[in-house]
């Protein structure tokens, strides 16, 4: 997710911009850049990996007066196409030099794109979706019905790329104009006096202004020292704007008004599964972000490994089910940390998925490194674009939740699940397990989840409250069977790592096999009830789990699908969920249980972002 400011006004603009760039840091980036319209004709640009510190020593180094002017833009970039290099780092600018870009987003349909360009001569200069807005834009400029209209040539364009993005252009030949576009990520307005900025947060310019305006979805605005325009992509102006004032201070402006960054990253669940997801279904196949493994590589696959740890573990149970079900190839899903240790069977007829949100952890790096040397396969599922482990891999696929700010994994873990159901339906289509139009139904179905990921967040009030009331609690479980399970597991890591309370989650099934003794009075215990529409045996047995248990004092908390009415009964407390096919529901059931550990580590006042003795990654084995 990266970090956007574009400015028009009165003030330095190359100061203005690099301080906006300062305050979105917090974001996460990889890279960091600057154009500046000198005013006299000229667009002065220089970007580079890495920090803004080393942006700022490259413009130190060639001068900052070569970027006077009261009118620019800026750019932190998370690396979703193409590595974090300085070639990659926007902003991106067209052949002439005299037209730049800054993005935020994918645009899904760049490759087509990308080869209408280099057909008609263009040289890309760099591995990015971004670049081809540019160049386009640079065209419909130069040539056509929109020549010599710098905004009319922006819409064209807008109106042919397919994606999520923020865009913003600036043109030499119109050095007091910004053009920015929005669909699906966030882009604010921020109106000053004598002064205007666009951001997409407002961060960016919370210390100009705090008057406002939300673009909302397809809409484009023009930016000049006084004045602001919207309208949508064909130029209409009669959109809907969300003007408002900013009563956050930065620091509440940065987690978006949450008091930590992880209840942020929460409510980002939608977006960032929808990001996930986006623009790996092509042309009625599923696509990864790297391949390097033939169809026919992966037809030879006999069996599946997926190394991981922590959150990243437990996404790896739940996809387990999927790929099983789906590929028939047998997954043993392992700890990292135990993988190397234990001397496992591996050979190139092995494919080893490792799932790493940083990309950094010790023990997975490691666990990969086995893998190769014994000449299997790596697929990597990661957050961070150009981490070791994708590296290192033989084919990657990224998840796209932009920086995950808070050590608990929640976004995260939710995209991981989405990505590594991808993995499942790229294996099944090209070992023939799943004919192409289950494929495309398979992924309709993830494709429709952001949604309700989004309705049930709209619900999570009742949770908070119940985590308030047993904040107390000595001790929490948690039970699950099938999917549910790594689900249950994965709620009591979120409320140890978050509360420090002692939680433990169990198959159900296992209850009489020795936890059921755990059971006292008033011990709360939540429940992951699978869909009634699913396997109506899981479901009864699961039943009876909890008649068991709350025959025995348990307190029940039931996480069950809307209108499964048979679980009223045995839950003191019932928690709903949207109905959703069986093995997606984990994209579900978890969230209750992140909006709880959250809460009851409030509760208990402790910091939900930084919990103790816990780091974001486990660089040592
Ligand atoms: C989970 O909330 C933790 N943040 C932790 O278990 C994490 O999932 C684990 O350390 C793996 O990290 P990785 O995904 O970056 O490899």
């Amino acid at each position: 997710m990266c970090g956007i400011v574009g400015y028009v006004g009165h003030r330095n603009a190359l100061d203005v911009v690099v301080e906006a760039l300062r305050r979105m840091e917090y974001r996460g980036y990889d890279s960091a850049g600057i154009a500046i319209l000198d005013g006299r004709g000229g667009l002065a640009v220089e970007r580079k990996a890495g920090r803004l510190a080393n942006l700022e020593a490259e413009l130190d180094e060639v001068g900052r007066d070569r970027f006077a002017g009261t009118a620019g833009m800026g750019h932190t970039r998370w690396a979703t196409h193409g590595r974090p290099t300085d070639r990659n780092a926007h902003p991106h600018r067209d052949a002439s030099g005299r037209v730049a870009v800054v993005h935020n987003g994918i645009i899904e349909n760049f490759a087509p794109l990308r080869a209408e360009l280099e057909h008609a001569g263009v040289e890309l200069a760099s591995d990015t979706d971004t670049e081809v807005a540019v160049h386009l834009v640079a065209r419909a400029y130069a040539e056509g019905p929109t020549a010599g209209d710098f905004v009319e040539s922006a819409r064209t364009v807008l109106r042919r790329l397919e994606g999520a993005f923020t865009l913003v252009f600036a043109h030499a030949d119109h050095p007091g104009t910004i053009v920015a576009a929005r669909r699906s990520t966030p882009l604010v307005v921020g109106v000053g006096d004598g002064e205007m900025f666009i951001a997409s947060d407002v961060a960016a310019f919370i210390e100009f202004t705090r008057d406002a305006v939300e673009l909302g979805q397809d809409q484009v605005v023009v930016i000049t020292k006084d004045s602001y325009v919207v309208t949508d992509f064909d130029g209409n102006p009669d959109v809907p704007t969300q003007p408002f004032t900013i009563d956050w201070d930065l620091a509440a402006a940065e987690k978006g008004g949450h008091d930590y960054f992880m209840l942020k990253e929460i409510e980002e669940q939608p977006g960032a599964v929808a990001d996930t997801l986006r623009g790996h279904f092509v042309d009625g196949r599923i696509v990864l972000d790297e391949q390097r493994l033939s169809d026919q590589e992966l037809r030879d696959i006999d069996k599946v490994f997926v190394v991981a740890c922590g959150s990243s573990y437990h996404s790896g149970l739940v996809a387990k089910y999927a790929i099983e079900h789906w590929t028939r190839l047998p997954v043993e899903v392992e700890l990292a940390s135990e993988f190397r240790y234990r001397d496992p069977v591996l050979d190139r007829s092995t494919l080893v998925v490792a799932i790493s949100q940083s990309g950094e952890t010790a023990d997975t790096l490691e666990a990969v490194r086995h893998a190769k040397e014994q000449k299997a396969r790596v697929l990597a599922v990661c957050n961070t674009n150009g981490a070791q482990i994708p590296r290192e891999a033989d084919a990657v696929l990224y998840t796209r939740t932009g920086p995950e700010i808070g050590v608990a994994s929640t976004k995260a873990f939710l995209a991981q699940m989405a990505a590594n159901l991808l993995v499942g339906l790229a294996l099944a289509q090209a070992r023939g397990t799943k004919y192409p139009d289950e494929v495309a139904r398979e992924y309709e179905d993830l494709a429709a989840m952001p949604e309700r990921i989004a309705q049930l967040l709209t619900t999570m009030e009742p949770v908070r409250e119940l985590a308030r009331e047993l904040s107390a609690s000595p001790a929490v479980l948690f039970l699950g069977r099938h999917v549910g399970y790594p689900v249950a597991l994965e709620g009591a890591l979120k409320l140890k790592e978050l509360a420090y309370m002692h939680a433990e989650g169990f198959a159900a099934g296992e209850l009489k096999h020795g936890p059921i003794a755990l059971i006292e009075d008033g011990l709360p215990v939540i429940v992951v009830m699978p869909s009634p529409k699913g396997r109506a045996v899981l479901h009864s047995k699961l039943l009876s789990n909890i008649r068991e248990i709350q025959a025995r004092g348990a307190r029940t908390v039931v996480i069950a699908e809307e209108g499964d009415e048979t679980v009223r009964p045995f839950a003191d407390h019932l928690i709903e969920i949207p109905s959703s096919p069986s093995l997606l529901q984990p994209l579900l059931s978890t969230v209750p249980l992140q909006v709880f550990a959250a809460e009851v580590a409030q509760s208990r006042g402790y910091d939900v972002d930084k919990p103790r003795n816990l780091a974001k990654s486990v660089t040592v084995e």
